[in-house]
Parts: C-alpha cells; structure tokens; sequence
C-alpha cells in the first residue's frame, strides 16, 4: 500500500511524508523532485518554457509510474487533485492523505521557505496570498473529495501530525485488511 500526500504547497507534505516513511519503513519519494529528476529540469523552466499544461501531463504520468511501486509515502504537488486520473490512480494503489491548513498559515510557511523563489512558478496572476486563497477556494472540494482522512497542520507539530496519521493507517489496515 501506498501512501499518498495531498494538500497545498505549505501544507507540511514533506516533512510529515519524511516522518512517515522513517516510522512505516517506507520509501519517501517527492513527486515533485522525482519529476525534476526524470525530465532532467526544473519545475520552474518547465513551466516557463512549456507551460502548465505540459507540467500537468508530465505530473499525471509520473503519479502513473509512482503507482506500479508499492510501499511509498509520497509528498504530492499541491495541485495533483486538478486531475480526476491522478486521484482514481492515487486511491486505487494506496490511500489519500490531505494536510490542511488556512491560508494565512500557508501563506507564511510558504514566505519562510528559501526555496520558494526558486522552486514555485507563479500559478495566476494574483499577488502570493491572494493566489493562496484564490486557489484553495477552488481546490477545496476536490481536496475533500480526494481525501481519505484529513488533518489539519496549522496548530499542531509535524510530529503530532504524523501519530494523527499513524492511527488512522492502523485502523485502515485493520477495517480493510490491507497488508501495510
Ligand atoms: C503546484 C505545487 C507544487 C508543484 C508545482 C504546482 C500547485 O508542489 O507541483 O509548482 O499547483 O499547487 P508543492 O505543493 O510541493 O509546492
């Protein structure tokens, strides 16, 4: 079984995916790194030389080749969810985690990241906190219909996080009887 990371850039995917992996003795893998990897780019210079779209393609066929594995926390891009695909492929090799938060936590996890110059394209034409809650008024309900279990990580630890997650994965295991 895999599992499966979704939420907002800032949202904690990675270092809550690192914490889960380490406590499951699993593989992290970052989607977003992995597809850098592979297109041997940036996900900046895909997106400026080629556009969303193209970013969007790539992103759907590396979800496809994440799901032949088996036994992997995946932090996902924050909008995997736009792609109905991604989601039946996500939930049928593993289960859909969403990390929440508000906007204005988002906001300042994401201007605290030194990489996020570099790293993140702009997505619309708003200004950074207004493309936030631009975007996920618009993502909440495929968010929440992708997810499930959802935690919320803007008043609690990455570690506090992860045990809400652990318990619910115990659970999944037991209703379901999937090997872990
Ligand atoms: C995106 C989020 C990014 C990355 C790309 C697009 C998005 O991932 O996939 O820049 O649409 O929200 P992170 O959520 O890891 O920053």
């Amino acid at each position: 079984m895999n599992i499966f990371l979704i939420g907002f850039r800032g949202a904690g995917k990675s270092f809550i995916g690192k914490i889960l992996a380490q406590r499951l003795n699993k593989k992290y893998i970052d989607a977003d790194e992995y597809l850098e990897q592979k297109e041997g780019k940036t996900i900046k210079d895909i997106f400026t030389e080629s556009g969303e779209e193209t970013f969007r393609e790539i992103e759907s066929r590396v979800i496809a080749e994440l799901c032949l594995q088996n036994n992997l926390i995946v932090a996902t891009g924050g909008g995997v969810v736009l792609n109905v695909e991604n989601v039946d492929r996500m939930k049928k090799c593993g289960v859909a985690i969403l990390l929440e938060a508000d906007a204005d936590t988002l906001f300042e996890r994401i201007k605290g990241d030194v990489g996020t110059k570099t790293k993140r394209p702009s997505l619309t034409q708003f200004d950074e906190y207004q493309e936030i809650k631009h975007l996920l008024e618009k993502r909440k309900p495929l968010y929440d219909k992708a997810a499930d279990f959802v935690v919320n990580t803007a008043q609690i630890s990455i570690d506090e996080a992860a045990n809400e997650i652990m318990s619910f994965i115990e659970n999944y295991v037991k209703d379901t009887k999937e090997a872990l």
